[in-house]
C-alpha cells in the first residue's frame, strides 16, 4: 500500500500537563524511583506533543492536574469515551486511584450527559480500545477481564478480549496502536495465541513491529487515519507507517517513558 491515506478528521483530545509527574513508587516494570526525573523537561517534550496535534488541526481541552498524582498526566487511564458517553476508570494500584474522581468530575463539568462510574478495574483507554466497528479491551496486567461487560453494555459494540503475556506490556495501548478501521500495528509477543488469532481475524491489515521499536514503547502512538504522532525514537516503526502510506510524525518524551508512558498514554480521545 503506497498512496497516502485520506481517511483523516480532525480529532479533539484531552490532555493533563505534567506539572506534578516524577516516579516516586514502581507499578511497571520501567518505573525506577531512584532514577531522576526532569519534570521541566517532560513539561516541555509534553507541550510539544500538545503542539503537534493542534497542528495537525486537532483540538486538545486540557485538565488541571493534582498535586500528588504524578501519574496524572497518562490521561488515556482517565476515561473511555465513545460516542459522547464516557465510562470512567477504577485503577489497579492504590496510588492512580484518585485520578478516577479528578476526570469524572472534569466530563460532568463538560456537559457529558452520560458519565457512568466503572464496576471493575479498567484503566480506560489504556487497555480499552476502539477500533472502528469493535472495541479491543485488554486484560492481564490492569484492567480486569470483567470490563468488557461494562464497555459492551454502555458502548453496545462488540467487545475483543485480549491477554496481554508481557508485563513490560502491561496496557494494551503499549503493545498495540490502531491505525483505522481495517489497519493495526503491534507486537505480537505481547499476546497469547488466542489474542494473535482474534487480531488476525479482525484487522485486513496488520504491521507487525520489531523488539527494538516495541521496547521503545513505539507502539504508543496516535492516529487520525493518516497522520501518525508516534515516537521518534521507533525509528523501525516510523518506516513501516510511512511505506503503509501513513504520515508519520514524531515526538520525543524520554521523561514519560520513565514512568512507562508514550504520547498515547498522555492523550484520551473524546469522541
Ligand atoms: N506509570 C503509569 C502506570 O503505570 C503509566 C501509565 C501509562 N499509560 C498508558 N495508557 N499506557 O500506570
Amino acid at each position: 500500500m503506497a498512496d497516502s491515506r485520506s481517511c483523516t478528521h480532525a480529532r479533539t483530545y484531552l490532555m493533563c500537563p505534567p506539572e506534578y509527574f516524577t516516579v516516586e513508587y514502581a507499578i511497571n516494570p520501567w518505573m525506577n524511583p531512584d532514577e531522576t526525573v526532569d519534570t521541566a523537561l517532560a513539561m516541555r517534550q509534553w507541550q510539544r506533543l500538545h503542539d503537534a496535534f493542534t497542528g495537525l488541526g486537532h483540538t486538545v481541552h486540557t485538565i488541571k492536574p493534582e498535586p500528588g498524582l504524578p501519574d496524572m498526566v497518562f490521561a488515556a487511564n482517565g476515561a473511555t469515551v465513545i460516542d459522547g458517553k464516557v465510562l470512567g476508570s477504577r485503577f489497579m494500584y492504590q496510588q492512580r486511584q484518585p485520578e478516577a474522581a479528578a476526570y469524572l468530575s472534569w466530563f460532568r463539568l463538560h456537559g457529558y450527559q452520560v458519565v457512568r462510574e466503572a464496576g471493575a478495574v479498567n484503566e480506560g483507554e489504556g487497555d480499552i480500545v476502539f477500533a472502528g466497528r469493535v472495541v479491543l479491551a485488554g486484560h492481564g496486567f490492569r484492567t480486569g477481564e470483567l470490563a468488557q461487560h461494562e464497555v459492551a453494555e454502555l458502548f453496545g459494540l462488540p467487545v475483543v478480549s485480549l491477554r496481554l503475556v508481557d508485563p513490560r506490556f502491561y496496557h494494551l495501548d503499549t503493545a498495540l496502536v490502531v491505525l483505522d478501521a481495517d489497519t493495526a500495528a503491534y507486537y505480537p509477543a505481547a499476546f497469547d495465541d488466542a489474542g494473535q488469532a482474534a487480531l488476525a481475524s479482525h484487522f485486513a491489515e496488520l504491521i507487525e513491529v520489531k523488539d527494538e521499536d516495541a521496547e521503545v514503547l513505539g507502539l504508543n502512538a496516535i492516529s487520525d487515519g493518516r497522520h501518525v504522532v508516534v515516537p521518534e525514537q521507533a525509528t523501525g516503526l516510523v518506516a513501516q507507517l510511512a511505506a503503509a502510506g501513513f504520515e508519520p510524525v514524531t515526538v520525543d518524551l524520554s521523561e514519560l517513558l520513565k514512568a512507562g508512558g508514550g504520547p498515547k498514554c498522555c492523550t484520551l480521545e473524546l469522541r
